[in-house]
């Protein structure tokens, strides 16, 4: 006797449109964004990014509408990126009081008190040579690194930020950044580490926004190696020992695994960082017609969340949290 063929009809629970939506395992929310931003000085600049269709860089003025438009649509986090005028050796625009970043928490704070502000704490998009650190013989110090980004993440709390993100890659710079918090008063303001961030190529659009592209050589002393999963798990414990509130994986698409990872080891939530390559490729396959970029967006968004993110950040997110709008 042989059973009947097929054994499992797996396609009944596939039928219809309800159906499928009562046992759909993973959701987007709008909540689950976090859209970055870039600012610079000046007034009425609105710069758009030639690999970043539809992602600018804005003075404060123009920042004001966009950050309007960003809280219109429901996203509630925003991550800050500053573009100072002058950079130097050792990145003092990073931690002025009157830095171009400081002033765009502030602004922001003020016009929507309940946004989260994130701020980017790094050092590559202030100092001339590009590099998250301060070079000694063309090579980052760590720990003399680590002294200028506690700094920075202090002023950038002082100016209002509720979440400090670091994502210079330099050893202990978790521990550093929180002793320097706690001992100026911040105690509540949590660390969301990019803790696992790699060394990858999907940064290039990013770089030409940020204007930090290193001047020499590449990040490959500090930042990941691609080939690498059980370096994940170090960095992880590390920062987690360190006392990071989140965990950032970085980028996300080509490391979905890594996010699986990190989501059944470790117990902070996890931000997945989907980056300005992944984006550049999409929109850039979607100007040609190649593409249905709302369908391929959103499948995007809906693997980094089936991997194990809580969070996205992501330059779709206007996008994506329109879409989900009309889909209500
Ligand atoms: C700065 C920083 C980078 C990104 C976020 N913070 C670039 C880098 O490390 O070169 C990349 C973001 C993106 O590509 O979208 N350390
Ligand atoms: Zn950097």
């Amino acid at each position: 006797m042989y059973p009947t063929i097929p054994f499992d009809r797996h396609r009944r629970l596939r039928r219809t449109p309800a159906l499928r939506s009562m046992v759909r395992e993973t959701h987007l929310h709008v909540e689950d964004f976090i859209y970055p931003v870039f600012v610079v000085e000046g007034e009425g600049v609105k710069n758009p990014i030639a690999s970043m269709p539809g992602i600018f860089q804005f003075s404060l003025d123009e920042l004001k509408k966009e950050i309007d438009e960003v809280v219109s649509l429901g996203i509630k986090s925003v991550i800050f990126f500053g573009i100072p005028d002058v950079k130097d050796a050792v990145g003092s625009q990073a931690y002025c009081s009157t830095g171009i970043v400081q002033r765009a928490i502030s602004q922001s704070k003020e016009q929507y008190p309940d946004l989260v502000a994130v701020a980017d704490t790094c050092l590559c998009e202030y100092t001339d040579h590009g590099h998250c650190g301060v070079l000694e013989d063309g090579y980052v110090n760590n720990d003399e690194s680590l002294v200028l980004l506690a700094k920075t993440a202090v002023s950038q709390a002082k100016a209002g930020a509720d979440i400090i993100a670091p994502s210079n890659m330099m050893d202990g710079f978790v521990a550093t950044i929180r002793q320097a918090l706690d001992e100026a008063g911040f105690e509540n303001i949590p660390v969301m580490s990019y803790a696992v961030k790699y060394a990858s190529a999907f940064y290039g659009p990013f770089r030409e926004a940020a204007q930090s592209a290193p001047g020499q050589g590449d990040r490959k002393a500090y930042q990941m190696d691609p080939a690498n999963r059980l370096e994940a798990f170090r960095e992880a414990e590390s920062d987690t020992m360190e006392g990071a509130d989140f965990l950032i994986i970085k980028p996300a698409l080509s490391y979905l695994d890594i996010i699986r990872d990190i989501r059944n080891n470790y117990h902070q939530p996890i931000v997945a960082y989907n980056v300005s390559g992944e984006y550049a490729m999409v929109k850039a396959a979607a100007i040609n017609g190649w593409v249905d970029e709302k369908k391929i967006v959103m499948e995007k968004l809906i693997s980094m969340k089936r991997a194990g993110a809580d969070m996205i950040m992501t330059y779709h997110a206007k996008d994506a949290a329109k879409w989900l709008l009309e889909e209500g």
